[in-house]
C-alpha cells in the first residue's frame, strides 16, 4: 500500500512537470514564430514577372556592380585585397557567382532596387540617418533592367553538387563574408576588427551552432533574423528555400558530423536496456523464490 501511494506522488509530480512546467517554460524560452516565408512578398516595388534580358543584364552589371563585387564564374575577379575593400566598404561585398542561383528572385530584384528594406535594416539605416548603407539603391533602374539584371545573374550562376562541396559553396556565398566556420578551417572574408566595427557585433563562427540553435531555429532566423533577435543587426539575406536548406545542411555536416552514427547507436542502446531489463527481471524473480 504504502508503495502504491508513493508511486502516486512520483505519478502526480511527474505530470505536473511534463504536462505544466516544461510547455511553459518552452513557451518562454522559444516563443511561437511565424514560419519562414519565401515568397518575399512583401517586397513589391519591382513587378518580377518580367522577362529579364540576359545581354542588357551583363551590360548592367559590368557597368554598376563589378567595381565592388567579383563574379568569378563570370570572369571578374575581385578587384582589390579583401582588407582594402573591408577598409572601403566596412565589409568585404560578396563574390556574385552564385546569386542568381541563392536568392530568391523577388527578393534579390528588390535588393537591387532598395537594398536597406529588402534586408529589414531600417532602423539601422534610417531614411534621412547619418550612416549609409555601403551598397547604393539601384532605384533609378527600371524594373525591366532590374530584371535584365537578375536575368544575367541567374544566367552566370554555376551548378553545384548535392552534396558537402556545394553546400560550401552556398554557405560561403551567402555567410562566409560575415561568419567563420572554424571546424571546416573557413575565416570569414572580412577581417576580424573590420566586420565588428561595421556591424557592431561580432558575428559568431557558426562551427556548433547547429547544436546550439538547432533546426527549427535557423530555418526561421535565416529567413528574418528580426522576427526571432528583434533590432539585431544581421540582416536578411533572402536565401530561397532550397539555398537555405543547403546552408543548414551544410552546418549539420560539419557541425553535427556523427548525428547519423549516434541516431543508430541510439536504438542499440535502447535494445540493450531492453534486454537487459528483462534479464533483470528473470533474476530478481529466481532470487527472491528463493527467499519465500
Ligand atoms: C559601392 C559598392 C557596391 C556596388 C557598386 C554594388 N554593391 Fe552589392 N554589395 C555591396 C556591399 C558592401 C554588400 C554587403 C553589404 C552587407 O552585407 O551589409 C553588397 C551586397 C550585395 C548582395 C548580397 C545581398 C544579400 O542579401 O546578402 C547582392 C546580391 C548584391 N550586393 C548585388 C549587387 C548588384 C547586382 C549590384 C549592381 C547592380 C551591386 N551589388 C553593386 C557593395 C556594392
Ligand atoms: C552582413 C553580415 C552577416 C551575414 C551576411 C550573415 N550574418 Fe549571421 N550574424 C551577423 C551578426 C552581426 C550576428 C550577431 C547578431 C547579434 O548579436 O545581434 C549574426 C548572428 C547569427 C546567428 C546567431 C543568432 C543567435 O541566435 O544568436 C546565426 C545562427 C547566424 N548569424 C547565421 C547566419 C547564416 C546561416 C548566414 C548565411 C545564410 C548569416 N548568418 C549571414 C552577421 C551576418
Amino acid at each position: 500500500m504504502k508503495e502504491l501511494k508513493i508511486l502516486a506522488v512520483i505519478a502526480a509530480l511527474v505530470g505536473i512537470t511534463y504536462y505544466g512546467i516544461e510547455p511553459y517554460a518552452h513557451s518562454v524560452m522559444h516563443p511561437e514564430v511565424s514560419a519562414a516565408d519565401f515568397t518575399f512578398k512583401d517586397a513589391k516595388n519591382v513587378d518580377t514577372s518580367l522577362a529579364g534580358n540576359v545581354e542588357n543584364g551583363k551590360v548592367l552589371v559590368e557597368a554598376n556592380c563589378i567595381a565592388c563585387h567579383a563574379i568569378e564564374k563570370a570572369g571578374h575577379p575581385a578587384l582589390m585585397p579583401n582588407a582594402d575593400a573591408a577598409a572601403s566598404y566596412g565589409v568585404v561585398p560578396p563574390d556574385l557567382s552564385h546569386a542568381g542561383r541563392i536568392y530568391d528572385k523577388n527578393y534579390l530584384a528588390n535588393f537591387i532596387f532598395d537594398p536597406v528594406s529588402a534586408m529589414h535594416l531600417s532602423h539601422k539605416y534610417p531614411v534621412g540617418g547619418t550612416k549609409a548603407f555601403p551598397m547604393p539603391s539601384y532605384n533609378w533602374m527600371t524594373p525591366q533592367e532590374i530584371m535584365d539584371v537578375v536575368s544575367y545573374l541567374q544566367s552566370v550562376a554555376p551548378k553545384v553538387t548535392e552534396d558537402k562541396e556545394g553546400h560550401k559553396a552556398t554557405f560561403e556565398a551567402a555567410c562566409g563574408r560575415c561568419h567563420s566556420m572554424a571546424y571546416a578551417k573557413f575565416d570569414a572574408t572580412t577581417p576580424k576588427d573590420s566586420i565588428k566595427a561595421y556591424m557592431g557585433a561580432t558575428p559568431p563562427d557558426l562551427s556548433q551552432y547547429i547544436k546550439s540553435r538547432g533546426e527549427h531555429y535557423l530555418h526561421s532566423f535565416i529567413n528574418d533574423p528580426q522576427v526571432l533577435l528583434k533590432n539585431t543587426s544581421m540582416p536578411r539575406v533572402g536565401l530561397n528555400e532550397k539555398a537555405q536548406e543547403e546552408v543548414i545542411a551544410y552546418m549539420e555536416e560539419i557541425g553535427d558530423s556523427k548525428k547519423a552514427e549516434r541516431e543508430s547507436l541510439g536504438l542499440w542502446v535502447m535494445l540493450y536496456t531492453f534486454v537487459f531489463a528483462i534479464l533483470a527481471y528473470l533474476w530478481k524473480r529466481k532470487i527472491w523464490s528463493e527467499v519465500h
